[in-house]
């Protein structure tokens, strides 16, 4: 899929996204549907409505002055008013009825542009609302996560790519064998653009504006940690040894209790790892997952590394060496591989694996740098606080990045629920340092260059 400023194709797409937005929720009950009052999830009928008024909002009310559909539909569905904790008691409208509400908003969205030529500002709110219900259709699945149900069933769009990788789902495949530990490499220093300048695509508030930076020479792994690393840290007493912590990471640890990863259990001395329903035994290459910042913190202290910055994960994806190999030429890659959109072979990305692939695997998807998988398979965490770069002004959407500058940490790369049109080298996400539930992992820089 490809995100364009075609309006017509825009229209195929906020369809298609549509489709999979149901397909996460079309098995669920009722009762799945609004679940527990958890901080870290949204009542799933209250998250779909959302999706449906935020397009509403952007696309009919906003850009083409349409009045409201729903009466109280901002009272209901804006994030920004409807506090996170009140959200199981509002008085939604029945699945039924939300789904008819989301229907009848698409509709008439696709009336207004079935054919008609784009102008900027449609362009850009279409791309908005489309980007906007793949981040909720990611938000979706881990919710799946966090609450036990089950995998979802999406129609899988290569059905021979994921019948391949469920036989081999943590096996070796395809793949160059990576012998060092970690498997550094080197990353010369230079001068850097950080961020993005509008142009063909869309473009968030938080990336611009695009600036030079100064980089340090620094070593990077090029996969990300596996299970059996991080098993060797626990192993090691990892959770016990407070010096290990960042102060904030080890009250987090003791006020849960923490001793491994959230989903991983032991029992008749091994490893397994909870999978939305199942429980399967830990595989020892995929990446870790669903660790939180201040796991991925303490796990460097352990192995004497460090967690990379923003800046250096971004070097090590977009840049390629100087052909003498000592400094950094000026390239803007959107992808690791080049500006290509995501493949099979480069990526794993829009639910077509259901879960993580082995870190050794996709090697046509690497850097310039030889960094692999750093587009898909898991989100991974910086040691960035999620600040504006300088000259940021906010986006029409005011709330999608300013109110959280400050408190949040950047992770980058997106995972196998990230939808292929989201995710490019300078998409920065951001999240809270003690959120287990995203589908987070983390690769580590040497102390030392
Ligand atoms: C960018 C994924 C952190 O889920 O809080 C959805 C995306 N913003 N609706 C979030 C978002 C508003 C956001 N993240
Ligand atoms: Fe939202």
């Amino acid at each position: 899929m490809k995100l364009s400023s075609n309006v017509g194709e825009c229209i195929e797409l906020l369809q298609e996204v549509r489709e999979r937005t149901l397909a996460l929720i079309t098995d669920l009950n009722d009762e799945q549907l609004i679940g527990p009052r958890l901080s870290i999830v949204n009542p799933l009928r209250w998250e779909i409505g959302h999706v449906a008024w935020f397009q509403e909002y952007w696309v009919l009310r906003h850009l083409n002055r349409r009045e409201p559909m729903l009466d109280d539909g901002d009272a209901l569905y804006d994030s920004a008013r409807v506090a996170h904790d009140t959200r199981w008691d509002l008085p939604l409208p029945s699945t039924l009825d939300t789904i008819s509400y989301m229907q009848r908003v698409l509709d008439q969205v696709i009336q207004l542009y079935d054919r008609e030529e784009p102008t900027e500002d449609a362009a850009y709110f279409l791309s908005l609302v489309l980007l906007h219900e793949n981040m909720h259709a990611e938000a979706i699945t881990s919710t799946r996560q966090t609450l036990g149900y089950a995998v979802p069933r999406l129609k899988v769009v290569d059905e021979t790519a994921r019948s391949h990788s469920n036989e081999s789902n943590g096996d070796v495949r395809n793949h160059e064998p990576l012998t060092d530990a970690f498997g550094d490499t080197f990353v010369p220093g230079g001068t850097f653009v950080l961020g993005s300048t509008p142009g063909k695509h869309f473009v968030f508030d938080n990336e611009m504006s695009a600036h030079e930076v100064e980089v340090q020479p620094y070593a990077i792994s090029r996969t990300a940690v596996t299970n059996v690393q991080y098993a060797a840290f626990i192993d090691g007493g990892g959770y016990d040894h407070q010096t290990l912590w960042d102060d904030e990471g080890w009250r987090w640890r003791e006020s849960v209790g923490a001793k491994h990863p959230v989903y991983w259990r032991f029992t008749e001395g091994k490893w397994w790892r909870q999978n939305f329903d199942e429980l399967v035994r830990l595989e020892n290459y995929l990446p870790v997952l669903h660790i939180n910042w201040f796991e991925a913190d303490a796990f460097c202290r352990w192995a004497g590394r460090r967690l990379p910055t923003e800046v250096e994960w971004e070097v090590a994806a977009r840049a390629e060496p100087t052909s003498d190999g000592r400094g950094i030429a000026t390239c803007m890659r959107q992808f690791p591989w080049g500006d290509e959109m995501p493949t099979l072979d480069r990526a794993n990305l829009d639910w077509r694996e259901m879960g993580c692939l082995d870190v050794r695997s996709l090697p046509a998807g690497d850097s310039a740098f030889g960094c692999r998988q750093m587009i898909g398979n898991v989100w991974e965490w910086t040691t960035s606080d999620f600040l504006p770069y300088p000259g940021f002004v906010p986006g029409p959407y005011k709330e999608y990045s300013e109110p959280w500058f400050g408190n949040h940490k950047v992770l980058r790369g997106g995972c196998w629920a990230t939808c292929s049109l989201l995710i490019r080298n300078t998409y920065r996400n951001f999240y809270t340092p003690d959120r287990r539930d995203v589908w987070a992992g983390f690769r580590t820089c040497a102390l030392t260059a």
